[in-house]
Parts: structure tokens; C-alpha cells; sequence
């Protein structure tokens, strides 16, 4: 494959940016393709972004470098392709600058990364040089809009910005770097200035001597400047003196595929050729002669050789604190020159110089070797003009020449990338869960763009670390993936409420970090790793899985409590202001009415599966034997006592006792029994079975380990630690789960009509369930209300509407949520006492907090024994007006519990990221999503309100 001169194309318009394809007439050799993501055979990943997947092609102007579509490097779902419109699909472009792949979307406001490629298989160390190109060609037909701007990252660390203002300009970037990883990853970030873009991306294997100065520290940026008389702003050069010709040597003449473009004219100066082989073995790889070097340029008349570049004032923008490497007077420039004598010296002949940095010397009488290049490398420090002179000494017979230059930027990789244990586990798992989120690029680097549910704890000195990882609510399927495993630092993992199943992996039990493992609420099977279990047993981990249905041990039992916490474990009951309703005694008389064969309620029922009937049946000597004969009371319900008994498979169980009988029961009562054997929801309490034997009378209901919500929230005899306001928000959750199911799911529909925060009971891990149905009542599906003849329910829990009107519908339960919310926020019963006028009285909590919350005094209203800083403040205000809300009257202004259940889910993402950077502790945090209030809450709220809460959103950024 013996070089051949290059055939270009001229050029009639010229326009200084603009690039001309190089047609080289050698048949092509065909090189093997790169897989995706990896390196081809000459160690190259040549990218052409924006090409439908499967459409690589052998790109002529390199001699056939194998072009690749993006699909495998960019991330799955990132960006959209598009194709450049006439008059710029010019049939003389490269064929890379016809298709470009645009990130629309991101960064609304902050900056946020668009897409990032991954270029993979790399040597961890090794160096590389990178280049990206842009050629807008008006993909998107709004050329009116130009400039767009956008920054661009190598790795974690910025790189440049890149600035299209014309649409037909080709702007190419390059830069040597040396990735402290296998892969390397090229970002484009949305400064808020346009849609980023990018036309081609391309890697090339360096050999580890020739830029010994890019490190895994610093990287090598191409400057990037015009100058007047060459025709693209990157400084690499070589002087081939172009008359009416213009070349750009690259692969096969460089075998790194550098662009060397023509210095340009320069009357000062003219050129020295030689078309015998220049020996490049000592700069570059040892495979053959380059014609880049066999031309150089020397003085038309004269002695020296002159050239200088300044740094711009706008080079650049400082860059971001973080980086921390000072303004651009601390600017570092590397210097690269290339000589090689190209003329055959007489013995009497000499070629002698000095090389002069802005007027010091940097070498003395530098003589260079005939066709044989070396490369004289120089730093020079500072912002401002740079000046370097070639100067024949003075017994040199013949005038300097230079064939060829490199300036680069030294730019420190300041921002340390995540370590790549940690990274590539992170981007297995995006990958097998197919998760979009933010996560682009490196997971925890840089601070700005760290993955959203990550907390990550960063050192100057080695890379970041991840410490917590919330997957909470992300729809995950399948198995746990074992990659999860390979986060070595991770001590909290959420993973809770997702579809994950099969069993649970031993490797969890392996993570030597972890102390917080939430596994509740997904479709795990089988049984707990001893490990795991035992790790719970010793206190060294939290492990949360419950609402599993098919895990067959739940490693929790519900151990009797002494006689001073008692009430911890507990059995809620109804305390109705109106109708004592029973439900057990429903479940007695259907019984009863069956076995006499004489219901007529069953008989009509098109739908008659009614639970009470697959339910266990009790006698009432086996619960004198599950309960050791009443011998452990948990509870004291509105009729009776609740005792803590055992199954014979061990499972603890809740007794509920009916002390009187009732012989309530006529046909309304008798279908809400049968609505509550129905339901079915890991958020409703379930009842296992029930007893009636002779008067005796029971309910047998799955222990609640946890007791009731408000035991917890105010019991002077509760033993455990205040509830976080992470807790908190999850137990809304829960409970507005159960009660959306009760008014949605349920055929016909059913309202609670007692809820309360002692109608909401906790399992051991916190799981909350929606208890008592014993008001429960349904309303024909059609109507949107319900005239009962009696309205029920608890005061101060209560809708007024509801209770003034008789009209029943399931805005009465959101109204009694809505306190239940604010008692979650504020630790106080619905009652607050308050110092009035004629000394102490009570206001509804409601009225209480809508005046604190008018004053904007959050701190008052939020429980103090959530601690100062517990807590996420935008989600408190959004809670505690989203509870006001709950309220309004008339009752169709409240939100539905389906809009609850996605105010609440929010509120939870907020305080997530909040708890899980305090979490991981040394002083690290995400600032990610704590200003993100939305619009909803905010319109809410005043302005003061507002203002302050966009000072707490800063406060949060900080260090803690
Ligand atoms: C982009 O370039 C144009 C023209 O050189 C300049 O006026 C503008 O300030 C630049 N914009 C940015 C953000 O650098
Ligand atoms: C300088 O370059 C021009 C154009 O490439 C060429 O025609 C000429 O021969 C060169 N001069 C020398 C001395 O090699
Ligand atoms: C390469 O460099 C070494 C050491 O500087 C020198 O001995 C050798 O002659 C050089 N080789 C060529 C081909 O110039
Ligand atoms: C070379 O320099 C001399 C003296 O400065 C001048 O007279 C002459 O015209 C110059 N020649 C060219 C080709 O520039």
C-alpha cells in the first residue's frame, strides 16, 4: 500500500471552517470492523453518529476506516438521529458530517448532560486520542436559532464549549487522554444555549511514548483557536505550501489519524521538500515513512522563523470551581515541534539554531536530522501572547526550517470520575433494568450531574465511592441483578416497591458495607439467606421485605412485649361515634345463615367469593390454645381485648375478642362484611380467620408488629425511636395506597369512613396497613355519593360535609386523611391545645397549621422529633398543603386519593435524595433534586414562601 500523493478537492466558495473532503484514490483496504463499543484492528473507534444502527460503512478518505453507527457507544434511548438539509447536504462532505445525533430534552434550566458516549475495551492508563465534530448543516431547520452552544465533557471533566454559529462550518475538537478506566465516556451538556448535537466521534489507539505528558491527571486539549490564514481553528500544522491545493493529511499518512492541516500562506516564508522517506521511528509508531514531515517551511529571505498565538480573552470560561485549576492565567500550553532535515547538507553546509520561547532559549543550536524526525517539546506557562523564534545561529550557513506543530492545553482532570468498580456495576444495572433517570455519563462525577438515587462520597484524592443507592419505585423486573453486589461501599439499598422476583441472592449478604437493605414490596420468593437473616439478628443490618407474597419466612416474629409496651402491638379498632358496627358479627351471622341454608344474600350474589367462607374457622378452644389462654393482651379494642397468639407454623397472629354479642345485622352491615373479605391489598390489614363458638365471638387478623400509627407517633409508652420523616412519608404512602385501592379497585367501590391514624397499623419494618372495616361501607358504583342514614366515623377525623349532609363519597375519606397527613407532619393529635382568649382551648389541627403555614413557619409545624434537619423542607410545605387540600370545601375540590398517591410519591423521591445524601455522611452531597419543588406546590404558596424555600434549597446544597 504504497502512499500516493493525495488528490483534494478544490474548493471555489471557501469559507475558513469549512472542510473538504479528502479523496484518496488508492483502493481502499478494508479493514475488519469494530464491534460496538470497541476497538477495531488498527485500535480505532470511528463513529458516525447519527447513522441508522446497522449501517457502518468503509469511509474512502481514510483508505477505508471502518465507520460505525452510534446505537452501541451512545446510551440506550439517548438522543435522536437526524439528517443535515440542503443546501448543505453538499455531495462533497464526508459522508460522517451527513447524519447527526441531537439530545433534545435535557437540561431545562441547569445544566444537565445530554447524551454521553462510551467508548470501551480501552487499557486502563493507556492513551487515546479522541476527536468530536460538529457540522450543523440545519438538521433541525431552525437555523435562525444559531449560535447553540453546549459544553462538552471527557470523561468527568469539561473539555470545551462548543460554539456553532455558522451552518455550514465543520468544527473539530481533539483531545489526548489517558482514561483511569477501560472506557472513556464523551459527554455533550446542555448549557441551557440549544440543542446539543454531534456529527462524529472518533478514538485512536496512541502508543504509550508519544504524549507522555497526558496522564490519568491531566489531559491534552488541541488548541483550539483561529488563525487568520488557516482555514480550521484546531493547531496542529504541517507545511505542505498549498498553491492552489488544500490538504488535510490524516490516516494513512499519520497512523494516528491526527488531522495536520496547512499553516497556511505566509509570504515571509517559503518551503523545503524532499520526496525521499522521512524516518518518523523516534515520534511515532515504527510502521513506515510519513509524507507529512518531507516538507518544512524556512525563511523566504532572512534568518529566522517566526510564529506566535495569543490565548482569547473569551478562552474558554473559567473553569467550574470545582475543578479548581485557577483562571486562565494559569493556562498550560504544550508545544510540539517537528523537525526533520529534508535536504542533503554539502560537508561545508550547516543548518544551526537556537529555539527562543518568548525571547528565552529553549534549545541552543539545534541541528535537525537528515530525514529523520524528532520532536522538540516545550511548556509554556501563562495566558497572553506567545512568541517562538527559530534563529539561525551565527556560523549556521543555512536559515531554520520547521516541519510541523502541535499546541495543546494541559488541562487537569481535577473531577475524579467514579471508581470503575462502582461505575460499571451502576451501568450494568441501568442496563438490565433498562433505566433512563439522568443516568448519563459517569454515576457520582461530576457533582453537578450525579446520578439521581445515588449517594456518592467523593476525596480529593481518590475517585468517588458510592454509598447509597435508591431504586425505590423504578419499576424493576426480574431478578436482583448481581451486579448489585459489586458495590463494595454501598450501605443503604432501597429496592423497594418494584417487580422484583425470584429469590433473594446470598450476595447481598456479602456487601461488607451495607446496613440498610429494603427489599419490601416486590415478588421475591423463597427464603431469606441465613446470612442475612443473621446480619439482621446481630443489628449490623436493617432488612426491610415485607409485602413479598411468596417469601415463605419473613425472618420477623412478633415477640411478646412486656407488659409496659404493650399497646406497640395492637390491633386498631373502631371507636364510631354513631353506629357500633362489628364485623365479625357480620361474619357470625353470614355463617350462621348459611349453615341454615337460608340465605338468600348469598344465593342472589352474582359475585359470591366470599373470603369469610375460605377463611380459617376457629373454635374457641383453639384460641384459648393460640393464645396460651389470653395470656398475652397486645391490645384494648372498642369491644373487647386483642391477644397476641401463635398458628402452629410459629406465624404470630393478633386475637380480636368480641366481649358483647350483637345481634346487629341486617343486610346493609351483612354486605359490608362481605366487601371487606374481599379486599385484598398489602396496604389493607388481612384477616386470617375468625370464631364463632357458641357466644363466643373473634377475629383472628395477621400481627402487626409495629403497632398503630398513633401509638407511634405520640405513645408516651413506645419504646422505639421517633419516625423519620422518610418513614413518615412512606407510611402516607402506604395508607393512601390502601384507601386509592378501597375506592378504585373494588367493585363496587368502598369507603373506609374511619380513617386514622390509629386505623393505620405498622408492620416490624414499617410497612403501613389500613385497618378496621368495621364502618366500611360501598357505594353503587355509577353514583358519585351515597345517603347513609347515619353519618359515622371518629371526631376530628370527620368530614363536615359528610356529616351536615348525610351524603357519603370518597372525598370523606381523603378529608380524614388529610389529618392523618397532618398529624404525620406535625406529631400533634388533631386537637391542639392552644392558650385562647378565655385561657386554654382546643382548634382542629387543620385550622392550626393553615395559620402557622400563612405565617411560613414550617419549623413550628414540622415534628420536632424529626429533628432540625430531618427532613426534606420542600416536601414538608408540599405535604402539609397537600393535606390542607385534603380538606377544602366543598368536598370536590380535594384531590383524589389516585392524585394523593402521586403527590405523596414525589414528596418521597424528594426526601430520598435529601435522606440518602445525609445518610452517607462525609460531607458529600448531590445537588440534585432539592429545588425541585413543582409548580403545583409552589403556586400554593406565596411568594415569601417561596423565597424561603428556595433559600433552604441552597442550604441543602451544601456540606453537612
Ligand atoms: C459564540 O461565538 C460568537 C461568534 O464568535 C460570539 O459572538 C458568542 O459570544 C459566542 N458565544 C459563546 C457563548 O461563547
Ligand atoms: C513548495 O511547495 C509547492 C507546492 O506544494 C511546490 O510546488 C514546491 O516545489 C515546493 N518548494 C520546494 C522548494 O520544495
Ligand atoms: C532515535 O533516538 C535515539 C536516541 O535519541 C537515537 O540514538 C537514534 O539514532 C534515533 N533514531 C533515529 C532513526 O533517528
Ligand atoms: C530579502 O531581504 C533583502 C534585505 O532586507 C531585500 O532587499 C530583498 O528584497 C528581500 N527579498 C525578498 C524576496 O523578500
Amino acid at each position: 500500500m504504497a502512499p500516493a500523493a493525495a488528490a483534494t478537492v478544490h474548493r471555489l466558495h471557501r469559507h475558513r471552517l469549512r472542510l473538504l473532503l479528502m479523496l484518496i484514490c488508492v483502493a481502499s483496504s478494508e479493514l475488519v470492523a469494530g464491534v460496538h463499543g470497541q476497538l477495531d484492528s488498527v485500535g480505532f473507534i470511528s463513529i458516525d453518529c447519527g447513522i441508522a444502527d446497522g449501517g457502518g460503512y468503509s469511509d474512502e478518505s481514510t483508505h477505508g476506516l471502518r465507520y460505525v453507527p452510534d446505537a452501541g457507544f451512545v446510551d440506550a434511548g439517548a438522543g435522536l438521529n437526524a439528517g443535515i438539509n440542503p443546501p448543505y447536504t453538499d455531495r462533497n462532505m464526508a459522508e460522517r458530517y451527513l447524519t447527526v445525533r441531537y439530545f433534545p430534552g435535557a437540561g431545562a434550566g441547569a445544566a444537565a448532560r445530554g447524551g454521553c458516549y462510551t467508548l470501551r475495551q480501552l487499557s486502563p492508563g493507556g492513551r487515546y486520542l479522541v476527536r468530536a465534530s460538529f457540522y450543523y448543516g440545519n438538521y433541525d431547520g431552525a437555523i435562525s436559532r444559531l449560535p447553540v452552544v453546549f459544553d462538552l465533557h471527557l470523561g468527568v471533566n469539561r473539555w470545551t464549549t462548543v460554539n456553532v454559529t455558522a451552518p455550514d462550518a465543520t468544527y473539530i475538537f481533539e483531545a489526548v487522554a489517558s482514561p483511569p478506566a477501560d472506557f472513556l465516556q464523551v459527554c455533550l451538556v446542555n448549557i441551557g444555549m440549544g440543542t446539543p448535537f454531534i456529527s462524529g466521534l472518533d478514538l485512536r489507539s496512541l502508543k504509550a511514548e508519544i504524549y507522555p505528558e497526558a496522564t490519568v491527571k491531566q489531559s491534552l486539549l488541541l488548541l483550539n483557536h483561529d488563525r487568520p490564514t488557516a482555514r480550521f481553528a484546531f493547531n496542529r500544522y504541517q507545511f505542505w505550501r498549498p498553491a492552489t491545493d488544500y490538504k488535510i493529511f490524516r490516516y494513512p499518512y499519520d497512523p494516528y489519524d491526527r488531522l495536520w492541516q496547512p499553516y497556511g500562506d505566509d509570504s515571509s516564508w517559503t518551503n523545503v521538500t524532499t520526496t525521499a522517506a522521512v524516518d518518523v521511528s523516534n515520534i511515532s509508531r515504527s510502521d513506515g515513512p510519513s509524507p507529512i514531515l518531507r516538507s518544512a517551511a524556512t525563511p523566504a529571505n532572512g534568518t529566522r522563523l517566526d510564529f506566535s498565538w495569543s490565548s482569547p480573552e473569551d478562552d474558554d470560561r473559567p473553569p467550574s470551581p470545582s475543578t479548581g485549576n485557577g483562571s486562565s492565567g494559569g493556562i498550560t500550553y504544550l508545544l510540539l515541534l517537528y523537525f526533520a532535515e529534508v535536504q542533503r547538507l554539502p560537508s561545508d553546509a550547516a543548518r544551526l539554531f537556537d529555539i527562543l520561547v518568548d525571547g528565552a532559549a529553549g534549545q541552543r543550536r539545534y541541528a535537525p536530522k537528515y530525514l529523520s524526525a524528532e520532536v522538540v517539546r516545550t511548556t509554556v506557562q501563562g495566558a497572553g501572547q506567545h512568541v517562538v523564534s527559530l534563529v539561525a545561529t551565527p556560523d549556521s550557513t543555512l536559515p531554520p526550517i520547521l516541519n510541523g506543530l502541535e499546541i495543546y492545553s494541559v488541562q487537569p482532570m481535577a473531577e475524579l470520575a467514579t471508581n470503575s468498580r462502582d461505575a460499571k456495576a451502576m451501568m450494568a444495572i441501568r442496563e438490565k433494568y433498562e433505566l433512563k433517570k439522568n443516568w448519563m455519563g459517569d454515576p457520582c462525577a461530576p457533582k453537578a450531574f450525579a446520578w439521581h438515587g445515588l449517594n456518592c462520597s467523593y476525596s480529593s484524592s481518590d475517585p468517588a465511592w458510592i454509598t447509597a443507592l435508591n431504586l425505590s419505585s423504578s419499576v424493576l423486573n426480574g431478578a436482583v441483578d448481581i451486579s448489585f453486589g459489586d458495590l463494595k461501599s454501598l450501605q443503604y439499598l432501597d429496592l423497594s416497591n418494584n417487580s422484583l422476583s425470584g429469590p433473594i441472592p446470598d450476595f447481598l449478604a456479602q456487601m461488607p458495607a451495607l446496613k440498610l437493605l429494603d427489599l419490601s414490596s416486590n415478588k421475591l420468593s423463597g427464603s431469606i439467606p441465613p446470612d442475612l437473616l443473621q446480619k439482621r439478628q446481630n443489628g449490623s443490618l436493617v432488612l426491610r421485605i415485607g409485602n413479598n407474597a411468596n417469601l415463605c419466612d419473613d425472618g420477623s416474629t412478633c415477640q411478646p412485649k412486656s407488659k409496659r409496651s404493650k399497646r406497640i402491638l395492637a390491633i386498631a379498632t373502631a371507636a364510631p361515634i354513631a353506629v357500633a358496627t362489628l364485623l365479625f358479627v357480620a361474619a357470625v351471622v353470614i355463617l350462621q345463615r348459611r349453615r341454615n341454608k337460608q340465605d338468600t344474600w348469598m344465593a342472589n350474589n352474582t359475585r359470591p367469593r366470599s373470603n369469610v367462607f375460605k377463611n380459617r374457622q376457629f373454635t374457641y378452644k383453639d384460641l384459648k390454645l393460640i393464645t396460651a389462654n389470653f395470656k398475652e393482651e397486645i391490645g384494648q379494642g372498642g369491644f373487647g381485648s386483642v391477644f397476641l397468639g401463635y398458628l402452629e407454623d410459629g406465624s404470630p397472629v393478633a386475637v380480636k375478642m368480641c366481649s358483647k354479642t350483637s345481634s346487629q345485622g341486617d343486610k346493609e352491615f351483612l354486605a359490608e362484611a362481605q366487601h371487606l373479605t374481599r379486599v385484598h391489598h398489602r396496604n389493607l390489614v388481612s384477616l386470617i380467620g375468625y370464631c364463632k363458638d357458641k357466644k363466643h365471638l373473634a377475629l383472628v387478623y395477621e400481627c402487626m408488629q409495629g403497632g398503630n400509627l398513633e401509638d407511634r407517633l405520640r405513645g408516651e409508652a413506645s419504646t422505639a425511636a421517633p419516625l423519620t420523616w422518610h418513614e413518615r412519608l412512606k407510611i402516607a404512602l402506604d395508607s393512601a395506597n390502601g384507601l386509592e385501592y378501597l375506592h378504585k379497585s373494588c367493585q363496587p367501590p368502598l369507603i373506609h369512613r374511619d380513617v386514622k391514624t390509629r386505623n393505620i397499623l405498622l408492620s416490624g419494618d414499617l410497612e403501613a396497613k389500613i385497618a378496621d372495616f368495621g364502618l366500611t361501607k360501598a357505594f353503587a358504583g355509577d353514583l358519585m355519593t351515597h345517603v347513609t342514614t347515619q353519618p359515622a366515623g371518629t371526631l376530628g377525623y370527620m368530614d363536615p360535609e359528610y356529616y351536615n349532609t348525610c351524603r357519603l363519597s370518597e372525598k370523606s375519606d381523603v378529608y380524614s386523611f388529610g389529618v392523618v397527613l397532618l398529624e404525620l407532619v406535625t406529631g400533634r393529635p388533631p386537637a391542639v391545645p392552644v392558650a385562647g382568649d378565655d385561657g386554654e382551648m382546643s382548634v382542629h389541627l387543620a385550622v392550626w397549621a393553615r395559620q402557622k403555614l400563612s405565617e411560613g413557619d414550617i419549623e413550628s409545624v414540622a415534628d420536632a422529633a424529626m429533628g432540625g434537619a430531618g427532613y426534606d423542607v420542600n416536601s414538608v410545605w408540599k405535604v402539609a398543603e397537600l393535606a390542607l387540600r385534603c380538606k377544602e370545601l366543598p368536598s370536590r375540590e380535594r384531590p383524589a386519593m389516585a392524585d394523593v398517591v402521586a403527590e405523596l410519591r414525589e414528596c418521597l423521591e424528594l426526601e430520598a435524595a435529601r435522606a440518602m445524601r445525609w445518610y452517607g455522611g462525609g460531607g458529600s452531597s448531590c445537588s440534585t433534586t432539592t429545588n425541585n419543588v413543582s409548580a403545583a406546590s409552589v403556586d400554593a404558596l406565596s411568594e415569601a414562601q417561596v423565597g424561603e424555600l428556595k433559600q433552604d434549597s441552597v442550604l441543602e446544597l451544601g456540606p453537612r
